[in-house]
């Protein structure tokens, strides 16, 4: 099977420890040794916004805080480049060509950011239409998709499964609550609707839940499901 895996800058390197590089790594590692094909997209989590407020108080322009963000994501890849050791890519690809002409060699792909006024998020649903993914895992380092930020309203409900269209209105609605922060930003929620992917979000802080995410469809997370899907993908009844 081929997965687009987006990990967030605040899951993968929320302080610069190689503990937690590695063990995400050893689980991407594992999915390949399996034969599945993976591409990997890398956030810039804290470390990117505390550029981007330095630069912001500078007096950099939108587009070149954005940049700068894009300059963080693919540090961070770097780092996971670094744990993966020889069967990824030398560098983040830096565009979705590069990216699914490694996946086609039977490379791990692994990128950051790609292009200004958008967040690793969106690229990650772009990568995973691009490759024609089988799945999408969105780990973050919230447990899944809730009705209101959990953070501000004690009632906000997690959503086990949604269609990509209620998931785009859930989103919508989040977005236009000031103070909200979505798991899946708005662009991410719009192309995962168009291009049908099965998409899964959880909290992917422990690795090992995106494994068992991917080999077993197991998590605790919220299933994004296509319009007129079937139940289950094979790929997970032959696991
Ligand atoms: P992230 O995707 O990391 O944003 O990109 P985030 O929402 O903070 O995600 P987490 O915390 O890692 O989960 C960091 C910044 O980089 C720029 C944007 O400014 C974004 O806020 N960026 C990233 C782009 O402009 N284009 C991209 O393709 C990716």
């Amino acid at each position: 099977m081929k997965v687009v895996v987006s990990i967030g800058g605040s899951v993968l390197a929320p302080d610069l420890g190689s503990e937690r590089v590695s063990e995400h790594a050893a689980v991407i590692e594992a999915l390949a040794d399996e034969g599945c094909s993976v591409g990997a997209v890398v956030g810039g989590g804290g470390v990117a916004r505390e550029y981007i407020g330095t630069a912001r108080d500078l007096g950099a322009n939108e587009i070149q805080l954005d940049q700068i963000g894009i300059d963080v994501t693919r540090l961070n890849a770097r780092l996971l480049i670094a744990a993966l050791g020889g069967d990824a890519v030398p560098a983040p690809a830096e565009d979705y060509e590069e990216a699914g002409e490694a996946m086609r060699r039977g490379d791990i792909c692994v990128m950051g950011g790609v292009t200004p006024a958008q967040t690793t998020d969106a690229v990650s649903a772009a990568l995973a239409e691009y490759v024609n993914a089988d799945l999408l895992v969105y780990a973050t380092s919230v447990p899944g998709v809730f009705s209101a930020d959990p953070n501000e309203t004690d009632d906000a409900q997690q959503y086990a499964q949604l269609s990509a269209g209620e998931l785009v209105d859930v989103i919508a609605d989040l977005d236009m609550n000031a103070g909200s922060s979505a798991p899946v930003d708005l662009l991410a929620a719009k192309i995962i609707e168009r291009s049908g992917v099965r998409t899964v979000v959880l909290d992917g802080t422990d690795p090992s839940r995106i494994a068992a995410a991917v080999r077993y469809g197991d998590h605790e997370g919220t299933d994004v499901v296509p319009e007129g899907a079937g139940d289950e993908p094979t790929y997970w009844a032959e696991g």
